[in-house]
């Protein structure tokens, strides 16, 4: 609610300096405030999902509460990310695929997938052979990804389900994939997602979780789009405790984001 009233004041403040300065535009104080109006409404619709988004999850929330911080606002949350990214969203999820390293006929897993944008992206990667899945808890961005997959033309599954209890069969997936969710989940929850991307990746399926990581100087100033924070090195002992092996961890190079690879460590049957 203060970013709110900081940003709007901003705006009411230029106006009115506008005006009792030179005028706004000589044209008056009606046209000064209808533009004003304009201005804030836009403001306001511009960053709802931001807000929203505060009031779910909390400032720094790790949401221990239920399954997670499932989101509803679908539409609200790709304009925060095209905001966020500057426009460049599709640049955004590049840095994060390549850390993925996909296969022609690659069977992906997109874990609280949200709206679906990397999962749409990946579908080309992994050729007509393979095949892409998301899951989310929230019926809202589960929805959203179908449309969107479909204005996109290509073919994806996007099924609504909880990363602590994956709908799948043993063995399906080649690679899971979660980004910006680990913060999303309950601490204790966590290792109970692990132990499920283990259970649903064949041998030597690999496994990429990408988050923020705490900046070194968190900033006063209220900001469009609070989020928690994930220390990787404290992922990846959690991983090995799972049955995985940890590849790398390193910075993604967009954000303030980090990522850590891992490797199931299951046998491959006789
Ligand atoms: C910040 S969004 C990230 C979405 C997407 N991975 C991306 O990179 O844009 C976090 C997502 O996690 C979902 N979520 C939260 N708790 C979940 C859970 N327990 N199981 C599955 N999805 C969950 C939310 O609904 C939301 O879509």
């Amino acid at each position: 609610m203060l970013a709110v009233l900081v940003k709007l004041s901003l705006v009411a403040g230029f106006l009115l300096m506008l005006h009792f300065g030179d005028g706004y535009l000589n044209a008056g104080a009606w046209t000064a405030a209808v533009h004003g109006l304009i201005l804030a409404a836009v403001a306001a619709f511009a960053l709802w999902g931001g807000f929203h988004h505060m009031r779910t999850a909390g400032a720094h929330g790790a949401g221990e509460r239920g399954i997670g911080i499932v989101l509803h606002r679908a539409v609200g949350y790709d304009l925060l990310a095209r905001v966020l990214t500057w426009g460049r969203e599709d640049r955004f999820r590049e840095f994060m695929l390549r850390l993925a390293r996909l296969q022609p006929g690659e069977a992906m897993l997109d874990v609280a997938c949200g709206t679906g944008t990397l999962a749409i992206a990946a579908r080309r990667l992994v050729g007509a052979v393979g095949r892409v899945t998301g899951v989310d808890a929230s019926v809202q961005m589960v929805e959203r990804a179908r449309v969107k997959a479909t204005r996109a033309g290509v073919d994806l599954t996007f099924v609504q389900a909880t990363a602590q209890e994956l709908p799948f069969e043993d063995g399906q997936f080649d690679i899971v994939i979660g980004t910006l969710m680990l913060h999303h989940l309950p601490k204790p929850d966590r290792s109970t997602f692990f132990r499920e991307a283990e259970r649903v990746l064949k041998p030597g399926g690999r496994l990429l979780l990408i988050d923020f990581r705490r900046p070194l100087h968190e900033s006063r100033l209220p900001r469009l789009h609070r989020h928690g924070h994930i220390d990787m090195n404290a992922v990846g002992t959690l991983l090995v405790e799972t049955g995985f092996r940890v590849d790398d961890t390193g910075a993604v190079g967009t954000m303030n984001l980090d990522y850590v690879r891992a490797t199931t460590d299951k046998i491959l049957p006789a």
